[in-house]
């Protein structure tokens, strides 16, 4: 048998996506509660003053209000998730319902109580929650006092959200990651980060900045972690970008080296203690000053992740030719080039299961760490037959062929892999466009972009699929 008996097998979602609810139960408006849907929604969140109208006048359908309504569907959806066979469930806690203006005196009681409940309900099953801290939201209140990560101020806040939510949950959870997709800052600052940056500022200088303060974050969550819950794994989280060189020319190997070192700087950081010697050159080199002090090395040197895990939905290729650089793909919000060997999702993104190998194998490689596999899957819309099924095959392909390349990764290459969640188990509102109809889940949500629907939930053909790979452990593949 390749995979492991104890396999962590399950799904994922996040809060600010499936909850809704977002004003309930005492929870603050957060970053997340201020974009809108749809295909305007990129630009956006990379416009602050966008982003400052809708705090003061806000206006239209913010589909992160209501989402697939987890919130109050948390019974019924872990249910559907035991009967698949979950054996882990990654979900995130929304730091606003904890502390709603982020820097409160006191937790919100009914915000703790709420995700009691949940945990309860996932035990009741024997499917161990796997907690995001920080998903990609946070009070709004935070931007507007101290734009976000990009104050230190937010490390102490953080600091005791962590320490309040592991004393709180230390009976319940034994897997935590710290920050999502740790990278995504680089590309998408407000989404990631709350930082909103004007055209005259340095963008790059004030993600670097944003990224140090959570990282120093992160390590104090870890150190608290290791001494407050000492039989939990804390670890780090982050977008894959595997690219491939488009020729043979050395440039084109070297410029898939620089994104791929840049990538992964931040784990670097999370899983060996220290900044990589190239960073500092370039921090230098760019005149970007991050103020790290003699406290700050040795909070990241002694507070390292006990295992790297990450999302993995495609890859892209990258060329120094002009000519070539021009074709562009637009794989999981960064872009990159179409890549002529591979398929494409609806929504562009590549579909290449190798990859994922390849991806194991060079973070295995890299950090010599057991890896997660928190987020995979394909985002596509799906269609009801006339008697309410959906069929979709494409989904149960996709994973399969990742699914046998994860089984590779542990069976032919030795890689020590604790898990694998797929990506939106459940429907929920896509991050890149806010729209529900872009569909992960093997549970349908009847609900459409404009907010419609029952909230009912149906399961898929891949519910049924998904089942059967549980229950055999992954042989039936
Ligand atoms: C990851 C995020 O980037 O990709 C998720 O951690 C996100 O929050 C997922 O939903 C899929 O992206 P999208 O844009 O299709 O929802």
């Amino acid at each position: 048998m390749a995979f492991p008996k104890n396999f962590l097998w399950g799904g994922a979602i996040a809060a600010h996506q499936a909850e809704g609810a977002y004003l309930e139960g005492g929870k603050g408006l957060a970053t997340c509660d201020v974009i809108h849907g749809g295909k305007d929604r990129w630009a956006e969140i990379s416009n602050p003053a966008a982003i400052r109208a809708n705090i003061e006048n806000p206006q239209g359908y913010f589909p992160e209000h209501t989402a697939s309504d987890f919130y109050h569907h948390y019974k019924e959806d872990i249910a559907l998730f035991a009967e698949m066979g979950f054996k882990t469930f990654r979900l995130s806690i929304a730091w606003a319902r904890i502390f709603p203006n982020g820097d409160d005196a006191a937790p919100n009681e009914e915000g703790l109580a709420f995700y009691d409940s949940v945990f309860d309900e996932c035990l009741k099953y024997g499917i161990e929650p796997l907690v995001t801290l920080s998903h990609w939201e946070m009070a709004i209140n935070l931007t507007l006092k101290h734009n976000g990560w990009s104050s230190r101020e937010l490390i102490p806040l953080f600091e005791r959200y962590a320490k309040t939510v592991f004393a709180r949950y230390k009976d319940k959870v034994k897997y935590w990651l710290t920050f999502n997709e740790i990278n995504m800052t680089f590309h998408a600052p407000f989404l990631g980060s709350g930082v909103l940056i004007d055209q005259q500022q340095d963008h790059e200088a004030l993600c670097f900045l944003a990224c140090h303060n959570q990282l120093v974050a992160s390590a104090l969550a870890v150190k608290a972690c290791h001494e407050m819950l000492p039989g939990a794994k804390i670890g780090s989280m982050a977008a894959t970008m595997t690219a491939y060189p488009y020729s043979s020319r050395p440039e084109d190997t070297w410029e898939k080296m620089k994104l791929e070192r840049k990538n992964y700087c931040l784990t670097d950081v999370q899983a060996r203690g220290v900044y990589p010697a190239w960073l500092k050159k370039y921090l230098a080199r760019k005149g970007i000053v991050l103020n790290i002090t003699a406290e700050d090395e040795k909070i990241l040197r002694e507070n390292t992740v006990d295992f790297v895990s990450f999302s993995y939905y495609s890859t892209s290729a990258v060329s120094t030719d002009p000519a070539v650089a021009e074709n562009k793909g637009s794989g999981n919000l960064f872009g990159g080039i179409k890549n002529p060997h591979l398929k494409s999702s609806e929504w562009g993104w590549q579909i290449d299961p190798l990859g994922l190998r390849i991806t194991l194998n060079f973070l295995y490689d890299r950090y010599q760490k057991p890896l997660f596999i928190v987020e995979n899957g394909l985002g596509a819309k799906d269609t009801l037959t006339p008697d309410g099924a959906i069929n979709d095959d494409y989904r149960i392909e996709y994973l399969r062929e990742h699914i046998k390349a994860v089984k590779q990764a542990i069976e032919k290459d030795g890689v020590e892999i604790w898990g694998y969640t797929t990506w939106g188990c459940l429907d929920i509102i896509s991050a890149s466009n806010g729209e529900i109809s872009k569909r992960y889940g093997f549970i349908y949500v009847d609900k459409d972009d404009e907010g419609n629907g029952t909230l009912n939930r149906s399961r898929k053909k891949s519910f049924f699929w998904y089942k059967d790979i549980i229950t055999s452990n992954g042989e039936n593949l």
